[in-house]
């Protein structure tokens, strides 16, 4: 099946193990991805043949694509994600596990024959810079076009990859299939998936394999399984770290440039804050975009942590991404996107809810009329676009160096509508990485009481590949090692009035916490007050230029609820609990220490003024 003669490679490992993934998945086809733009031009025509994919107005969206997913297909599948490590506590409370052995007998049948019918595509990819010393390289043999078309867009894809890799480079190897045999003669469908759907990881010998879906981080092996899961457990073996943050470079009109890499659970504006344009009252200042979702972070020589986007695009979610809310974004999506699962306009192009005004009529997600009054909406909630970060207007000059940018602060977030003041700062590393470990979201139907928060430690919940309890220790000793390690904070944009009402403006404001943060770093801020929760700004240390916000809502807002921090502080040892001895002492003593904190604290803690 795979001639190895004309395999564009020498190195013997990878021709070997395609020739036994293809003698397992009898495609009755390979195709090795060179990456180039004919390749992917004659990838979604053949789609577009197809039915999965229609090309958009050319004038209007050039180079762009539709595709509308089947509907049981829609989604990352996280009850259906394993970690498969040897040992079931090296996976932990948070993953589900199975062990390899019996997961591999049960892979090995579902893949048994799963390609027939298909073209099996080769995708040699680099997450990271070509050859930088922080990326990694991964080869993704899949039976989906799509995911080879989106993978040219989400990763440095191709043959040059395979140029790195030489005759004996790492790699990763990752395993995909929409889980869709063809019979002889059978006729394919728009969207091929199976119902059964498996995402697995075996971080010990660093594998992927994912069946049954074609959707985003199910099938994209690079982002979620590739740069989180399965490159948290390098990073731990290897003293690094892959995060799920955004990197954003905070440039002065002085040009001094200052890079801060920030952490938050789903839905909480990252794709906006890593693309925020500074507010009135900050000329001369610029946000530069380095990434959107995923950090890689290794030390330096000199001490100083560098971080690179491992990704080459943004999958990012296109409801309520607008002019208003993310102006940049929509300029990186004016051509050369694939979009998934939103609407189809009568005149060729998408739209979803909150885009812009609704047209009068399109064709939904999946595939029906729409018009304003229908009650479902046009786009799905998880509608995504893929688009080239070269593409942000904000991308920073240096997105794509290989050494990385330094990172001199951590910020981590969550939505939070009581309790959590607007900013804060760790007392030290290991505080900071206590803030990380419980941070999280109000429960959406929370009626239960002040501390019903859903927790997702450093927004890795779904993404650490192995036992959080051990990430967290990782952490804690990777601190240990920096002599100088980046100022770590909290912050929420989302806490509420006691009129249910935001207390702050959000988006482009949030400009002013991270100015402060970064004069912080910089030593540029007055002291800082300390509160029972961390080091806070007064309003004097905030920028208020351009913004009428009352010294007394700021207040209010800065206030720590003693009952409800101390609530909080209780609710964690639901989290910690789970770990059993697999939790690091140094958080235990954090929480004590917090609640010590908060016993000498008044009943309401508030800024001295
Ligand atoms: C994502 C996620 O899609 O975090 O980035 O779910
Ligand atoms: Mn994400």
């Amino acid at each position: 099946m795979l001639n190895s003669a004309e395999a564009p490679t020498a190195h013997a490992k990878l021709t070997a193990w395609i020739e036994e993934i293809a003698a397992l998945t009898k495609p009755a086809a390979i195709h090795w991805c060179d990456g180039s733009q004919e390749e992917f031009d004659r990838l979604c025509a053949e789609m577009v043949d197809a039915g999965t994919l229609k090309k958009l107005d050319d004038t209007k969206r050039p180079n762009s694509y539709l595709a509308c997913s089947d509907p049981s297909d829609v989604a990352r599948v996280e009850d259906r994600t394993f970690i498969c490590s040897e040992k079931e506590e090296d996976a932990g409370p948070t993953n589900n596990w199975m062990a390899p052995a019996e997961m591999r007998a049960k892979l090995n049948g579902l893949f048994d024959g799963c390609m027939a019918g298909r073209t099996l595509y080769v995708v040699p990819f680099s997450m990271g810079p070509l050859g930088s010393p922080i990326a990694h390289i991964g080869v993704q043999l899949t039976d989906s076009a799509y995911a080879a078309a989106n993978m040219r867009i989400m990763t440095r894809m191709g043959s040059k990859v395979l140029d790195v890799l030489g005759a004996a480079g790492e790699f990763v190897p990752c395993v995909h299939s929409v889980g869709a045999p063809l019979a002889e003669g059978q006729a394919d469908v728009a969207w091929p998936c199976n119902p059964d759907k498996y995402i697995v990881h075996y971080p010990d010998t660093r594998e992927i394999w994912s069946f049954g879906s074609g959707y985003g981080g199910n099938a994209l092996l690079g982002k979620k399984c590739f740069a989180l899961r399965i490159a948290s457990a390098m990073a731990r073996d290897e003293g690094w770290l892959a995060e799920h943050m955004l990197i954003v470079g905070l440039e002065s009109p002085e040009g001094e440039k200052t890079y801060v890499a920030a952490a938050f659970p789903s839905a909480c504006g990252k794709t906006n804050l890593a693309m925020l344009i500074p507010p009135a009252g900050f000329e001369g200042w610029k946000v530069w975009t380095v990434g959107d979702d995923i950090a890689w972070i290794k030390p330096g020589d000199d001490g100083k942590l560098y971080a690179i986007n491992p990704e080459y695009g943004y999958f990012g979610v296109a409801p309520g991404t607008s002019d208003d809310s993310n102006p940049s974004a929509m300029k990186s999506l004016t051509e050369n996107c694939i979009f998934t699962n939103v609407a189809h306009t009568d005149d060729n192009d998408i739209w979803w809810e909150d885009m812009s005004d609704a047209p009068a009529h399109a064709i939904d997600w999946k595939g029906n009329d729409w018009t304003p009054d229908s009650d479902t909406p046009a786009a799905h909630p998880n509608a995504r676009f893929t688009a080239p970060a070269s593409q942000c207007p904000t991308i920073d000059p240096a997105w794509e160096d290989p050494k990385g940018v330094p990172i001199s602060a951590f910020i981590f977030g969550g939505r939070l509508s009581k309790t959590f003041p607007l900013a804060y700062q760790a007392f030290d590393w290991n505080h900071g990485v206590y803030m990380a470990a419980t941070m999280g979201s109000e429960a959406t139907a929370a009626a239960v009481g002040q501390a019903a928060i859903r927790r997702d430690p450093f927004a890795m919940l779904p993404f650490c590949g192995y036992n959080m309890g051990d990430y967290w220790q990782h952490w804690v000793d990777f601190g240990a090692k920096l002599d100088n390690p980046p100022a770590i904070f909290r912050v929420n944009w989302f806490r509420k009035d006691e009129n249910g009402k935001f207390m702050w403006p959000g988006f482009g404001q949030n400009m002013r916490v991270l100015k402060w943060i970064v004069d912080r770093v910089n030593g540029k801020a007055e002291g800082a007050v300390e509160s029972p929760l961390g080091l806070m700004p007064t309003h004097g240390d905030i920028p208020w230029e351009g913004l009428d916000f009352a010294k007394e809502t700021f207040e209010h807002l800065m206030e720590v609820d003693k009952a409800g921090a101390m609530a909080d502080a209780e609710d964690q040892t639901n989290l910690f609990d789970k770990f059993g001895d697999k939790l690091p002492a140094e958080m235990e003593a954090q929480r004590q220490a917090q609640i010590n904190r908060l016993n000498d604290a008044p009943d309401v803690w508030k800024m001295p003024s």
